[in-house]
């Protein structure tokens, strides 16, 4: 029996591409692991703040020695932590925005990425700590990015997702992208099916 963390992070609800999406991949999944346990949390309802300086020291401080007030203000980061920790495999659903993510999701990250919990360091070189573990990013996207699109070249969606979970250990890392969402109904449409497709090939070999 493993775990599977699914979070959700676009703002929108029903509309939202990217959730249809990861809503088709957990529902097959269920079906093929009935055993398994699924942590959801959606982004929408957890308001994840930005770091501060209180935050950023808390982190750097020895757990044994953190004041009340600093294990308060980690305590949201804790939770993030300890449900990504628990999992063996996380799907996360993130729409592109400015060709990298929302701002929800990387307050998610600055959150996740903790010392001594997520990575250390050992003479200032960093190793991550969250090993074993499989990530699966679904991303939804307005336009397309092949080379004969003007934004060839522009994604720093993937790029950014892959170093942050790399930095903290992760090596088994996959992306699911669905493109051209926002260029017309028809390709809207095109563009579900083709990543559905890809979703429930992707299934078997997870
Ligand atoms: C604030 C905002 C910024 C966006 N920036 C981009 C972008 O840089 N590149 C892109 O391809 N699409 C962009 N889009 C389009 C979204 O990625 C697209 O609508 C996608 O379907 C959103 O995911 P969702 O349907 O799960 O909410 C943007 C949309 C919004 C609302």
């Amino acid at each position: 029996m493993g775990t599977l963390l699914h979070i959700d992070s676009s703002p929108r609800g029903e509309n939202s591409s990217s959730r249809l999406l990861a809503s088709t991949f957990i529902a097959a999944w269920k079906e093929n692991h009935p055993d398994d346990h699924v942590i959801y949390r959606d982004l929408r309802n957890t308001c994840i703040p930005h770091i501060t300086e209180e935050w950023i020291a808390a982190d750097f401080t020895p757990m044994n020695a953190l004041t009340a007030e600093a294990r308060q203000v980690l305590e949201l980061s804790d939770i993030l932590v300890d449900e990504f920790l628990a999992a063996d495999r996380c799907l996360y659903s993130v729409p592109m925005y400015n060709f990298g993510i929302p701002s929800s999701f990387k307050a998610y990250i600055d959150n996740l990425v903790r010392f001594g919990r997520t990575f250390t360091s050992d003479h200032g070189c960093y190793q991550g700590l969250a090993k074993d573990k499989k990530v699966l990013f679904i991303t939804a996207r307005g336009v397309e990015y092949g080379s004969n699109s003007p934004y060839h070249g522009w994604d720093a969606q993937e790029p950014g997702l892959r170093y942050a979970f790399q930095f903290i250990g992760v090596s088994d890392i996959s992306f699911i992208h669905a493109c051209g969402l926002d260029l017309g109904e028809a390709s809207r449409r095109s563009s579900i099916d083709k990543a559905k497709g890809e979703v429930m090939s992707f299934l078997s070999s997870w």
